[in-house]
């Protein structure tokens, strides 16, 4: 039975700070250890919010959900450049880790990440969502036993996310991402989406149906999800 908890909230900066006090209960009640972090312009106030709070992380590991292929964490375009830029080089974690998208071997990087998620074992995952309705980088399509893989990001993804390149760099088409069965590996799941382009996707889990083409409506098979949105979908 599927128990997604929409809030609703004015803006993405109330959404930042629904988080906040969520990891702050979580982190006061010893029930976060091991969070799972995202990237995009959603998670800016989230990352502005934490860094600016007096929150204690010297004890949580962080696991990102995705990183470009072929980007090292000295591109301003890759997703350990945004990770270092908006949170960790403020904030202090125990440990931090990031798919390695240079990785001499991709495939055995993937297994690599993956075997050190489920040892560590995600008490929280972070969310945002694509316009076409992907969690991560798991595009349409991707099944929901998916683990961590080379995905090929679909045209929709690259046009939508090369806005965001810096320096002519051209978008990496393809990323390593953690899957469907790892990111529901984790006890909490938590994601947040702003603006009228999330609402197909989350009009999507309303219609309460998995649909492998929308691959949020995953998050229907976990019974702790909570989505913060500045949308009203009544
Ligand atoms: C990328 C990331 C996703 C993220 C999405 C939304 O595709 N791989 O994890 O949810 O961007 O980005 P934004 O927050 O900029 O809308």
């Amino acid at each position: 039975m599927e128990k997604c908890k929409f809030i609703q909230v004015q803006s993405p900066e109330e959404g930042a700070e629904q988080f906040y006090q969520l990891l702050k209960e979580e982190l006061e009640n010893d029930r976060l250890q091991v969070l799972g972090l995202a990237t995009g312009s959603t998670m800016i106030p989230v990352y502005k919010k934490l860094t600016e709070s007096a929150l204690d992380f010297s004890n949580v590991t962080t696991f990102n959900l995705d990183e470009y292929v072929g980007l090292t964490a000295s591109s301003p375009n890759s997703y350990a450049y945004f990770m270092n830029d908006h949170l960790f080089s403020k904030k202090k974690f125990k440990d931090t880790n990031i798919p390695n998208g240079v990785a001499p071997d991709l495939d055995a990087e993937c297994t690599r990440y993956e075997r050190a998620l489920q040892d560590a074992k995600l008490d929280i995952q972070l969310l945002g969502v694509g316009e076409n309705g992907h969690i991560a980088f798991n595009e349409p399509g991707t099944p929901a036993d998916s683990v961590t893989h080379v995905a090929t990001l679909t045209d929709s993804t690259l046009g939508v996310n090369s806005q965001y390149f810096e320096n002519d760099e051209k978008i990496p088409e393809t990323a390593l991402t953690m899957g469907i069965a790892s990111i529901l590996s984790a006890k909490k799941l938590v994601l947040l989406a702003f603006g009228e382009k999330k609402r197909p996707a989350l009009m999507k889990v309303l219609e309460g149906k998995v649909d492998q083409d929308w691959t949020i409506t995953y998050l229907l098979e976990h019974d702790d999800v909570i989505i913060i949105t500045d949308l009203d979908l009544k």
